[in-house]
């Protein structure tokens, strides 16, 4: 097992990476000082079904008296209404101040729970067992929680780190191929953003990453938590530095919200979004052709989508960029790409992001 500590002074706290660790759940509670008593799993429909068993055993068999709480999945379910079932379970289930509230499952069971935890009693014990790979690489590190509202995604929230968070990578043995890869699309952006050596090793192995190699996979996951604990360390709430997480996501999110959140997932929509603002960089002279060459190649080789669909160019997908809820005096602090390893910000209008679709 690997551990990631992020460092947040007082809000420090372990991510421990490896095989079988749901098993381990109960055991590393008593290790974080938690005294047995009530112990409150949140899951969803599809993950309560193959893992709630394992989770609910580890936690008996350590003393705990779990009470688990299930929303159905899909993103259509991270809004006030489920979070205001949540709390009802959550409170006619006895929880008490000390209750640790767990998360099992991916960013909208992680979002959601986390909120719910943030609030309930002025905030409750909150661990984390991220179960896909986006939720493993991004929403593990950082303590964004946040349900939608309808005017807008994530409206809802606040920063809330938990207690420790468990990643086991066997859970993602059960995951679809295609959530699989899209969560990769984060993993190359780290390579992108972050670090040219982490590039390079998935330009070499991935292969064996697309076989789930648990080995690979818990290197890859560990580098990436490590490298977002760097940023999320030197800036927690996003005043500034924290945006670079942002490369590839205007144009991203603008994608995922002219077509309503249907036709991509997130990181499927990230990745074009990658190319594209690899594409930008390159044609302002930020960085060289090979740059913009390597990133579309890697993306193209995991099998994630890298052009923009062309019934989506035009004045649609520009509106779509304008709603950006970053927007800062009309202009974007779009994320570019200097070279692997290092990025800067230009604050671009939407008109001219649309000169380089
Ligand atoms: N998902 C980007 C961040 O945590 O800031």
């Amino acid at each position: 097992m690997e551990t990631v500590t992020v460092n947040l002074g007082s809000r420090s706290y372990p991510i421990f990476v490896g095989r079988n660790l749901l098993s381990e759940v109960g055991s590393m509670l008593r290790a974080q000082n938690f005294q047995g008593g009530r112990a409150a799993v949140v899951t969803d429909s599809i993950v309560g079904k193959l893992y709630r068993d394992r989770v609910v055993e580890t936690l008996k068999s350590a003393g705990f008296d779990p009470l688990v709480v299930e929303i159905p999945a899909g993103e259509e379910h991270k809004n006030l209404a489920w979070l205001a079932f949540l709390y009802d379970k959550l409170i006619d289930g006895r929880i008490e101040r000390r209750t640790p509230l767990i998360a099992l499952g991916g960013g909208v069971v992680g979002d959601m729970a986390g909120f719910a935890a943030a609030t309930l009693q002025r905030g409750l014990p909150f661990v984390q067992i991220p179960t896909t790979l986006l939720a493993q690489v991004d929403a593990s590190v950082g303590g964004k929680t946040a349900v939608n509202h309808s005017a807008g995604k994530n409206l809802i929230g606040a920063f809330y780190q938990p207690r420790f968070v468990v990643i086991d990578v066997e859970t993602l043995r059960s995951l679809p191929k295609r959530e699989f890869v899209a969560g990769l699309a984060e993993v190359i952006k780290y390579g992108v953003i972050l670090s040219a050596d982490l590039f390079t090793l998935i330009e070499e192995h991935l292969p064996r990453l697309l076989q789930l190699d648990a080995e690979l996979l818990t290197f890859v996951i560990k580098t990436c938590c490590q490298l977002k604990a760097l940023v999320v360390e030197e800036d927690e709430t996003e005043s500034d530095y924290r945006a670079i997480l942002n490369f590839g996501h205007t144009l991203g999110h603008a994608l995922e919200s002219v077509t309503a959140y249907k036709q991509f997932l997130h990181g499927e929509a990230v990745a074009i979004g990658m190319a594209f603002a690899t594409h930008l960089s390159h044609k302002r002279g930020l960085c060289s052709a090979t740059v913009e060459q390597r990133v579309r190649k890697l993306l193209k080789k995991a099998g994630l989508p890298v052009d923009i669909p062309k019934d989506l160019k035009g004045d649609y997908l520009l509106f779509g960029l304008a709603t950006d809820k970053k927007m800062a005096g009309g202009k974007v602090k779009f994320v570019c790409v200097e070279d692997f390893g290092k990025t800067c910000f230009e604050m671009l209008e939407t008109k001219e992001i649309g000169t380089y679709l």
